[in-house]
C-alpha cells in the first residue's frame, strides 16, 4: 500500500507538469460532458440525439430532431442549446445552417475519441502515438451487425487495418466477437464459434504475417462465456509450443470473474498454452444493470464501485502472479489502480517490459506521459472507421466520462485531491464495499 500511495503521487506529479487534467480534452467535448453533468434528463436528451445523428439524411431531419429532442419550453436547457432550438423552431436560422453547426459539433466530439481513418489519417495516428512514446491496439468500430455482408465487410477492414499497421512496433488489432457473425449467439455456442473462427480465419493468418497480436475485445455479459469459449478453441489450434499471438480481455465488475480467471490459468496449465489478458473494469454496466432488471435476472455486476476497484486489484494481482503463463496489460484510467499494478509487478520482480499500459485514445493523455515517464510500455486503444457504426462506442465513452463514479471525472470535475483519490477501495464486513475515494 506504501509503495502505491508513492507510485500514486509520481504519477499524479509527472502527469501535472503535462497538463492541468488527465485528460485533454477539445472545446466542444468539454461542453457537451458538462450538458451531460448538468441534469440527467438532458444526458438523456443529449445522448439520444449524438445516437440517432449520423443517421438522419437531411437537414430538415436534423433540425426537426433538435427541436423534438430539445424543446424550448425546457426552462433548463442550458443557454447554447435553447437558442440552437429557439432558432431552429423560429425560421430564422435555415435548416441547413442549424444542421452544419450541430454536425460539426457531433464530429468535434468524436474526434475526441475516435481518431482518423483512411490510410494517411491513419499512419499520421500511428506516428503521433509513437512520437509520445506509445504503441497502439486499432479497433475498427462496429459492433452487434445484422448481416453477412456486413460481417463481411468488417473483416475486409480488419484486413486493411493490419495492412496499414505492418510496419508499426509490436501492432495490435482489437476485435468485437458479435462483429464476426449476426450469429454470435449464446443459443447455439458451436455454430457461433464455427462461424467466429471462419471469418476470423484470414485476420489471424494475416496478422501472423505482419507480428500483430489479436484481442478479442469483451462484450455484454450475454457473450462473455461464448467469447472465451472462441479463444479456448483458437489457442488449442494454435498450440504448438510458441506463443500465441491472440489476447482476451477479463472485465473486473462481473461478481464471477475470479471464479473465471482461476479456470483459465488451470486451462492454460494444462494445455501449455499462453495468452495475453487485457485487465479491464468494464464497459457495458449500465446495459448489464438496465438488462438483468427488465427481466428480473440476477445482476451480472458489482453495484458499488469500490467493489468493482477491489476485484480489479485483486486480478491484477493474481494475474501479474501467473507471468509468463499470462503477459498482462492493465487497462485503466485509474490512476489508483494503475499504482497498485505497478507496485505489484515491482514487488513480483516483473521486469518493466513484461506489463503493458493501456489507455483509451481521446482519454487520459496527460496519464498516458506518466506512465510512459516512469519507464512502462503504453498501448492505446484507437477506434477508427465511420460515425454511424462508432455511435454505441461514443456514446460509452461519454456515459463513463458523466458517471458520478468515473474516475477520470472525480478528478476533472469535482478537483479531489490526489490523496482522496488514491484511497484503497474499502470493502465492507458484509463483502460489500464503500468507496472511500467518494463521500
Ligand atoms: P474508473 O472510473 O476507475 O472505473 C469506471 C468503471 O467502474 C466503469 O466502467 C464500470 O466498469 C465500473 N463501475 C462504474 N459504476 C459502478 C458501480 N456503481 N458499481 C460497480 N462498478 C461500477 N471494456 C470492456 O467491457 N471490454 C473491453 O474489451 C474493453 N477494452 C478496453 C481497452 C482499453 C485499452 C481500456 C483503457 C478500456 C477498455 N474497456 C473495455 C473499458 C473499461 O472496461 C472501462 O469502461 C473504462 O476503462 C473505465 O474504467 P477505468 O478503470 O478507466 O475508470
Ligand atoms: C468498448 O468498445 C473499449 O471495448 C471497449 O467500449
Amino acid at each position: 500500500e506504501e509503495r502505491t500511495q508513492a507510485i500514486g503521487q509520481e504519477l499524479f506529479a509527472a502527469a501535472k507538469r503535462e497538463h492541468a487534467h488527465l485528460s485533454v480534452l477539445n472545446r466542444w467535448t468539454q461542453q457537451v460532458l458538462s450538458w451531460c453533468l448538468a441534469d440527467p434528463a438532458l444526458k438523456g436528451s443529449v445522448l439520444r440525439f449524438i445516437d440517432v445523428l449520423p443517421s438522419l439524411r437531411s437537414p430538415q431531419a436534423i433540425a426537426r430532431h433538435l427541436r423534438d429532442y430539445f424543446p424550448t419550453t425546457n426552462l433548463r436547457l442550458p443557454a447554447a442549446l435553447r437558442v440552437g432550438s429557439t432558432l431552429a423552431h423560429s425560421g430564422l436560422l435555415t435548416a441547413a445552417a442549424v444542421s452544419s453547426v450541430i454536425t460539426q459539433m457531433v464530429e468535434q466530439v468524436a474526434r475526441q475519441f475516435i481518431a482518423e481513418s483512411g490510410a494517411e489519417g491513419l499512419q499520421r495516428t500511428v506516428q503521433q502515438l509513437a512520437s509520445r512514446g506509445a504503441t497502439c491496439s486499432l479497433d475498427v468500430l462496429g459492433e452487434q451487425v445484422l448481416s453477412e455482408a456486413e460481417a463481411n465487410r468488417y473483416v475486409q477492414q480488419c484486413q486493411q487495418a493490419l495492412q496499414q499497421l505492418a510496419r508499426a512496433t509490436r501492432p495490435q488489432l482489437s476485435v468485437k466477437p458479435s462483429a464476426l457473425t449476426p450469429r454470435f449467439d449464446p443459443i447455439s455456442p458451436p455454430s457461433s464459434i464455427a462461424q467466429a473462427v471462419k471469418r476470423l480465419a484470414p485476420i489471424l493468418q494475416q496478422a501472423k504475417e505482419v507480428g500483430a497480436l489479436v484481442t478479442l475485445d469483451m462484450e455484454q455479459y450475454a457473450l462473455r462465456d461464448l467469447t472465451l469459449s472462441l479463444a479456448m478453441r483458437l489457442l488449442e489450434q494454435s498450440a504448438d509450443g510458441k506463443p500465441t499471438g491472440l489476447g482476451i480481455v477479463i472485465q473486473a465488475y462481473l461478481r464471477d470473474a475470479d471464479g473465471v480467471v482461476d479456470r483459465l490459468l488451470q486451462w492454460l496449465t494444462a494445455h501449455q498454452a499462453t495468452v495475453t489478458v487485457r485487465l479491464v473494469k468494464g464497459a457495458y454496466w449500465d446495459h448489464e444493470v438496465a438488462h438483468a432488471t427488465q427481466r428480473h435476472w440476477p445482476i451480472p455486476v458489482y453495484q458499488d464501485k469500490a467493489e468493482t476497484d477491489a476485484a480489479f486489484e485483486r486480478l491484477t494481482r493474481k494475474l501479474l502472479s501467473a507471468h509468463p503463463l499470462v503477459m498482462t496489460a492493465i487497462a485503466s484510467h485509474n490512476v489508483r489502480s494503475i499504482a497498485h499494478a505497478m507496485a505489484v509487478a515491482d514487488a513480483l520482480g516483473l521486469p518493466k517490459t513484461q506489463v503493458e499500459f493501456q489507455l483509451l485514445y481521446g482519454m487520459g493523455a496527460a496519464l498516458g506521459a506518466a506512465i510512459t515517464g516512469l519507464g512502462y510500455p503504453l498501448r492505446i486503444y484507437t477506434p477508427v472507421g465511420a460515425l454511424i457504426p462508432g455511435m454505441a462506442y461514443l456514446v460509452r465513452r461519454l456515459l463513463e466520462n458523466t458517471a458520478n463514479e468515473s474516475f477520470l471525472r472525480q478528478e476533472f470535475v469535482a478537483e479531489r485531491s490526489p490523496e482522496q483519490l488514491l484511497m484503497a477501495p474499502a470493502v465492507s464486513s458484509e463483502g460489500g464495499a464503500s468507496s472511500r475515494s467518494s463521500p
